[in-house]
């Protein structure tokens, strides 16, 4: 039997987890457990994927998710071949795709643009990242993970690994910990790449944190590792200063929990070496692939609702 909603989802934008209270996260993370692939389910839909920054996973799940609920999807990846090489605005480029589309999955450099977008079309806007800022879906898929695992999304000690400063998705995460209760946050970084000041605000007399630069794994319920974002510093020689800050090898791996889950969004560049993938520790891949279930759940619900 289909999945019921007490939210009225459809139409809605995917903008910023922090327009999510615990009852939609769990709504979402309920329906992505039930979800199953139905050809006839978005039959008819089309999603426009607007990847103005590279991507793998987030594109390629989304577009599969669609897929398997009988959706089309239309798009780019870059904007080669486009009329933004013309010099067509972002406005201009996104009300003429809401005459082709039934909903927006976009990702841009600039932080701010999926709102913008969303401010823009009548239509659905998924935010797929933009910038530093937000990777809403990325949360989901994460909490669903850590759901699956540890069977609960309350009383955890999780720790933050990297770049902690120009990662959408430890901002993210971050923010979505807050509707939940009993978490304790370890924010592992380099000095110059710490939690920004406005995320910690958000975070201050809701969850307790700590801010370290040594990778004290311990005690963690899950360690989330990041990459340090090379394409964010404004200055290569910064990013040179603190490129291979953490690397979690087997002897890190060591200092972890038997239950310790570790995560990583992916990509990952040296900060997870490989022979760690092999330790039941290791649950980047099966995070990769609760990003369809996930994405399945937010099409069908911004498409269709219950
Ligand atoms: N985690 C993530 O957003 O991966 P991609 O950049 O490959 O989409």
């Amino acid at each position: 039997m289909a999945q019921r909603t007490r939210f009225d989802w459809r139409g809605q934008d995917i903008i910023s987890i922090r327009d999510l209270s615990r009852e939609q996260i769990e709504d979402v993370l309920n329906h992505a457990q039930q979800i199953r692939p139905d050809p006839q389910m978005l039959v008819g839909k089309v999603m426009a994927s607007l990847f103005f920054e590279p991507s793998t996973r987030t594109q390629l799940s989304f577009t599969t998710a669609m897929h398997r609920l009988g959706g089309r999807v239309i798009g780019f990846s870059g904007t080669e071949g486009t009329s933004i090489v013309k010099g067509e605005s972002l406005q201009d480029t996104v009300r003429t795709i809401e005459r082709y589309a039934d909903v927006i999955v976009m990702r841009h450099p600039l932080e701010g643009s999926a709102q913008f977008v969303a401010d823009t079309v009548t239509i659905p806007v998924i935010n797929a990242g933009d910038g530093a800022n937000q990777h809403p879906t990325q949360t989901l898929m994460d909490l669903f993970t850590i759901k699956k695992f540890h069977q609960r999304l309350d009383d955890l000690k999780i720790g933050l690994v990297g770049d902690l400063k120009y990662g959408r998705t430890v901002h993210s995460l971050a923010i979505a910990l807050t509707r939940f209760r009993k978490i304790e946050l370890r924010l592992i970084s380099p000095p110059n790449l710490r939690m920004p000041p406005a995320i910690l605000k958000e975070l201050a007399g809701i969850v307790p944190y700590s801010e370290t630069a040594e990778l004290d794994l311990r005690d963690l319920d899950v360690v989330y590792v990041t990459r340090i974002q090379k394409e964010r510093f404004p200055d290569i020689e910064e990013y040179e200063k603190v490129r291979g800050a953490y690397v979690i090898n087997l002897k890190a791996c060591e200092m972890l929990k038997p239950s310790a889950i570790l995560l990583h969004p992916l990509p990952r560049v040296d900060e997870i070496a490989p022979d760690v993938d092999a330790l039941p520790h290791a649950k980047y891949f099966d995070q990769v692939q609760n990003g369809v279930p996930v994405r399945m759940a937010l099409l069908k619900l911004v498409l269709v609702g219950s």
